[in-house]
């Protein structure tokens, strides 16, 4: 007997339909939270949380510091959705199933979409715990989320990545920051696909070609999101100097412990950010 696959679209309307059957409210914004960043999600007002694994396709992540729900809520009055926990392209999942998530805040209505995460810094006089706005990024993952027959239902075969980190939202960020007295730096993001951190060697390459941060995560979902012309901003986290900028060897507690102890600061922009965005 022959048995054929469903194909993303089907998948996504499965995912969707569980959502609804769950939660009426209809995002306007939706959030990622990346590493020791997914407390955020918890002071939403009028909080329903949705365990991945209650839902059909969505995988929760196995790393430390990874919660697994989709969130919804308020703030102030803007509609919300958030994912407490992503998945990464390291963790061996399709990457169909790395952006699910996103394209499911998509599909649920999200005009907008602000990913999270932790990186580590490569510019001579940054330091850990900066935050950083993504102008741009380089995919070295060896990976793209659009690999195979085009979905059409969701967007066009050769999206366009020109605006792929958005003007306007990136300018709503640095009015919140000016606001809030919180200072951001900004900067191009590389995405690799890890687990290992990387070597000394790397880093210099990475300079050379004009990143500022490396990290593991997001240009999948960025990629997935502009396919559905989703607008995007993207907010790093530096948590460590990179390999060999530093002193000593990379960690990922140390990761962990930068994120957590600049959580309340990166709130704060969030919650200011969304009500602007969620405005626009
Ligand atoms: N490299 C890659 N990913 C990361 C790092 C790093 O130094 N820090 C946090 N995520």
């Amino acid at each position: 007997m022959s048995h054929t696959e469903p194909s993303v679209t089907e998948r996504l309307e499965e995912t969707v339909k569980a959502v609804r059957a769950k939660v009426s409210l209809v995002p306007r914004v939706g959030v990622v939270l990346g590493s020791g960043l997914g407390a955020f999600a918890d002071g939403l007002k009028e909080l329903v949380k949705l365990p991945y694994e209650t839902l059909p396709h969505l995988p929760a992540s196995k790393v430390v510091g990874h919660a697994g729900n989709l969130c919804f809520g308020h703030v102030d009055d803007v509609p919300v959705v958030c994912m407490q926990g992503r998945v990464h392209i390291y963790e061996g999942h399709p990457m169909w199933q790395v952006v699910h998530g996103v394209r499911t805040m998509a599909r649920l209505g999200v005009s907008c979409v602000l990913i999270t995460n932790a990186a580590g810094g490569l510019e001579a006089g940054w330091s850990a715990g900066d935050l950083m706005i993504i102008s741009d990024h380089l995919n070295l993952s060896g990976m793209h989320p659009l690999l195979g027959p085009n979905e059409e239902a969701l967007g066009t075969r050769f999206p366009d990545m020109t605006n792929a980190y958005d003007t306007r939202l990136r300018e709503q960020l640095r009015e919140v920051s000016k606001a809030e007295a919180l200072p951001l730096r900004e900067g191009v993001y590389a995405a690799l696909s890890g687990p290992s951190y990387e070597t000394p060697a790397e880093i210099r390459m990475l300079r050379t070609l004009g990143a500022q941060a490396v990290g593991m995560s997001t240009v999948p979902e960025v990629i997935a999101l502009r396919h559905m012309r989703v607008r995007c901003a993207a907010l790093s986290c530096i948590t460590n100097m990179a390999a060999g900028l530093g002193s000593g060897e990379l960690d990922h507690k140390e990761v962990e412990e930068t994120a957590k102890a600049r959580r309340a600061d990166l709130q704060r922009l969030l919650r200011g950010w969304i009500v602007k965005a969620g405005q626009s």
